[in-house]
């Protein structure tokens, strides 16, 4: 890893319509382990994030509560910020995609696409209700998929077949408010050009040879069916487009796709303002040195390996009809999509309306942020669905994290403190000695190097792996036994094996760090370094930020921080002599009763 480079950390953006459940930290848990791995690495990182509050997901939500979508998307945007600053993730900025900054970098884009050719205006049919005059989301209509014959497939897509519709192609559409028949009439929307982005999409796609290969292959094969995609749609919830007779209609907003994915450039843009240098963002978007990691479930790989990527180059004026960059300058695609795959709860899909869901804030509240990354991070969907199961949470709280890691901190600790009072020299040392710290020393390397692909499995399971050699070195030396003897050398000895393991546990915190930043810290000061909670792993913070968004809130909370202070990727000698106390346990032991209990809340619905 070259020096120092600039690492854009663009993470999926939440929607604002209702509490976000495990399933969804399933995602955003990997951009932190990569980011915070990145900072301690020495480079520079920008991780960004917000709610993404436009759209029928969040009509819907107003509709069913019956109040207004203001109402909901600041709602579910303070919880949500609260939920993801619980779970310990650093962004640099989480902000919404309602604020006035959001609204003129989205416009921005667009004008610049249109100005390059790749967006274009064309007549298509549009579902309108007979009855109200209001007009019908794609969303809001349900009929017979035409492709597989399902009979509660909604007009953007079949939910059995997983295929893209189109309201008009439904069989026997019908409203899902009132079930009756919509009616289409002729309706204008903005097109974009994606056609025209084939050859470089090719070209571009091809060279990904460092991508997941399920996301590479994925991505390539939507290359074979390339149509202009609609970019504005007929509701009155959105970012306004920026056309003259369009800006004011509020019949007529940009598509929420459109406007979301523009949130990694200008949450970018608002950070760079907060931090005093409107400039800042342009290193991690505009340098040979730049790359961007975008982090996200897979049902998003579309939006950010093509329309993401097309928008970028259009808007360089990189494509068929060619161009000019608009005046925010040519602009990078993504480095690297790293996409998680679903995760399922006790075998069944996640549902909030069905009551099969943990929500992140329910977890919480019984059980640390911790447990739940560390579960995530050796258990979650990498390359594969996967299943959350609490027998299996408990199982994996208790047995590794508790008994392997939380326990080889706690005996070498407490041994330590109770015979020496403080770190103790080394003597000479053995051969079980010197093996031990090679290779805790080498994990650096090899645990470093699987942390910037993305193959955060692999890594925390090498890290867990120097965590079982060193309690077996424990115990092979037993190192209890020794001042028993009362001989000098045997204390000595003593001595040199519990150095020996404190520096193991000091490495192993170090490199546990990016997956279990709160614990990590605590054994930082365990080990007697110096500081207040958080300077070994510095947490996020949530700063209320007095500027009224675009929707007429009054203010809005961001989650934000300082993290350039914290520990270092690197094995660093523990200073002989510092003092040691008797720990207290890292981790609580989960009773058997958990389970029972937890699968009671499940089927009683929350
Ligand atoms: N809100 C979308 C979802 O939850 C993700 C949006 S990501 C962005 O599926 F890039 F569009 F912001
Ligand atoms: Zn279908």
């Amino acid at each position: 890893m070259p020096d120092s480079s600039h690492i854009l950390a663009a993470v999926a953006w939440p929607y604002a319509s209702g509490p976000r459940h495990i399933g969804h930290a399933a995602a955003y848990v990997p951009s932190d382990v990569f980011s915070r791995y990145q900072r301690m690495a020495g480079n520079k990182v920008l991780m960004v994030s917000g709610t993404d509050e436009h759209g029928t997901p969040i009509t819907v939500a107003a509709d069913k509560a019956g109040t207004s979508t203001q109402e909901i998307a600041d709602r579910y945007n303070r919880l949500i910020v609260e939920d993801l600053h619980s779970l310990g993730l650093s962004y640099d900025l989480f902000t919404r995609t309602t604020t006035t900054n959001h609204y003129s970098v989205v416009q921005e884009i667009f004008t610049g696409l249109l100005a390059n050719g790749y967006v274009f205006p064309r007549t298509t049919l549009g579902a309108i209700s007979p009855s109200t005059g209001r007009t019908l989301p794609d969303r809001y209509i349900e009929g017979t998929c035409p492709i597989c014959g399902y009979d509660s497939a909604r007009g953007d897509q079949c939910d059995n077949c997983g295929n893209q519709l189109d309201a008009t192609d439904l069989i026997d559409p019908r409203s899902r408010i009132n079930g009756e028949k919509p009616k289409f009439v002729e309706s204008e929307q903005y097109f974009l050009d994606l056609p025209a982005f084939a050859e470089v999409l090719g070209t571009y796609l091809q060279s990904r040879d460092s991508w997941r290969p399920n996301v590479l292959k994925f991505s390539l094969n939507l290359l074979d069916d390339l149509k202009p995609r609609a970019i504005t749609r007929d509701l009155d919830w959105g970012v306004p487009v920026p056309l003259e007779g369009w800006r004011d209609r509020p019949d007529k907003k940009l598509y929420v796709w459109f406007d979301a994915v523009v949130g990694y450039l200008s949450a970018s843009i608002e950070w760079a303002r907060r931090t005093g240098d409107p400039d800042a963002w342009r290193p991690f978007w505009q340098s040979e040195q730049a790359r961007g990691y975008y982090f996200m479930g897979k049902d998003n790989i579309v939006f950010h390996a093509e329309i993401w990527p097309a928008m970028l180059l259009g808007y360089s004026g990189i494509g068929a009809r060619g161009g000019t960059p608009g005046p925010l300058g040519a602009l990078d695609r993504p480095y690297e999509v790293v996409s998680s795959e679903f995760l399922t709860m006790e075998g069944k899909q996640f549902s909030s309306s069905r009551g099969v869901v943990i929500e992140i804030r329910d977890l919480l509240s019984r059980y640390d942020a911790d447990a739940l990354r560390y579960y995530l991070s050796v258990a979650g969907p990498e390359t594969q669905d996967t299943d959350f199961t609490w027998a299996e949470f408990r199982r994996r709280n208790n047995d590794e994290l508790a008994d392997s890691w939380g326990n080889l901190v706690n005996r070498s600790i407490s041994l330590a403190a109770r015979n020496f009072r403080a770190v103790p020299a080394a003597g000479a040392l053995s051969d079980a000695d010197a093996t031990l710290l090679a290779a805790s020393k080498a994990a650096f390397g090899s645990v470093g190097e699987l942390l910037g692909r993305s193959r955060q499995k692999a890594a925390i399971g090498e890290v867990m792996k120097i965590v079982g050699d060193a309690n077996r070195y424990i115990s092979d030396q037993a190192p209890w036994t020794l001042p028993k003897t009362g001989r000098a050398e045997d204390l000595e000895r003593m001595g040199t094996i519990l150095n020996v393991a404190l520096q193991v546990v000091d490495d192993c915190k170090t490199l546990l760090t990016p997956f279990l930043p709160a614990s990590s810290d605590t054994v930082h000061r365990l080990l007697g370094g110096a500081g207040e909670p958080g300077e070994w792993a510095p947490m996020p913070e949530v700063v209320e930020v007095d500027e009224p968004t675009a929707i007429g809130s009054p203010s809005y909370p961001v989650i934000t921080g300082d993290y350039t202070g914290g520990g270092r990727w690197e094995s660093t000698p523990l200073p002989v002599g510092r003092s040691l106390s008797a720990p207290t346990p890292l981790f609580r032991k989960l009773d058997a009763s958990i389970v029972d209990d937890e699968l009671a809340r499940l089927a009683g619905g929350g």
